[in-house]
């Protein structure tokens, strides 16, 4: 069941959604060779925890970090540890906070120093595709709106649409209906009406589309160990169009 939220609910993910910009805005800085992944998390947990804001995924399913830490050839669901970054590598830094009770969930791929020119064509198509998805959200189009423009763009600069994970909807719960994925046709699935949210969020590899899980049973891994990029919004249907719940504060995004 796709939910559409009331205007209460809205102003609470609108919360829950500016504490995501926060937090990503404000771990930025600490992004750099030699901090560990679990460095970051530990500086995001106290910063959300400071806001009133609960890291939701700290115990979901038994995932056991504020923040999923994904680099390099890791797609997604990588777990702090003492891994350090070093120059050169990409981060995706994923996460997911409760405000009295409503969730807002986004994602960002980070450079560590300098990184190579494949990488940076990797991170601006990825985030690109993203934005060609967002710009299909209004009320009467549908879910496979979004899905056919993501998979296009991606296409177009040859990367690898990673299937096995998809977006999602998003409330009271960080996964609600519908499937948002990012591959399919368009004029099909759900018709989008003002009040619904959801979450878009392409999983791009610079390689092959398939992935592989580690044996944490978490991390998300390209199949062929070229690097993969994710960039994830949470957005409201409007009355015409669309408005993002997790804007980047940071205005060189
Ligand atoms: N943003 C991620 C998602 O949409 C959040 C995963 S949190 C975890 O799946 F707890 F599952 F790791
Ligand atoms: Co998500």
């Amino acid at each position: 069941m796709i939910t559409i939220k009331s205007q209460r609910e809205i102003t609470l993910m609108k919360e829950a959604g500016l504490m995501v910009s926060k937090t990503h805005k404000y771990l930025k800085k600490y992004i750099r060779p030699g901090i560990t992944t679990k460095k970051l998390d530990e500086i995001a947990e106290k910063y959300i925890i400071s806001m009133g804001g609960i890291p939701t995924c700290k115990g979901y399913e038994g995932f056991p970090a504020a923040l999923c830490t994904s680099i390099n050839d890791e797609v997604v669901h990588g777990i702090p540890g003492n891994r350090k970054l070093k120059n050169g590598d990409i981060i995706t830094i994923d996460m997911v906070i409760g405000y009295q009770g409503y969730q807002g969930d986004a994602a960002w791929t980070y450079e560590v120093g300098s990184v190579s020119e494949e990488k940076k064509y990797l991170m601006k198509h990825t985030k690109e595709a993203l934005y060609k998805g967002i710009e299909q959200v209004k009320p009467g189009n549908r879910i496979g709106d979004i899905s056919n423009a993501v998979e296009t763009y991606a296409k177009k600069y040859k990367l690898g649409v990673v299937k096995e994970l998809v977006g999602h909807g998003i409330g009271t719960e960080m996964h609600e209906d519908p499937d948002v994925p990012n591959y399919g046709k368009p004029h099909k699935g759900p018709i989008l009406k003002p009040g619904m949210v959801i979450c878009i969020e392409p999983m791009l590899n610079l390689g092959s589309a398939r992935v592989g899980i580690l044996d944490d049973d978490w991390t998300i891994v390209t199949e062929d160990g070229m690097p993969s990029a994710h960039y994830e919004h949470t957005v409201l249907v409007t009355e015409d169009g669309y408005e993002i719940l997790t804007p980047r504060l940071d205005e060189n995004d």
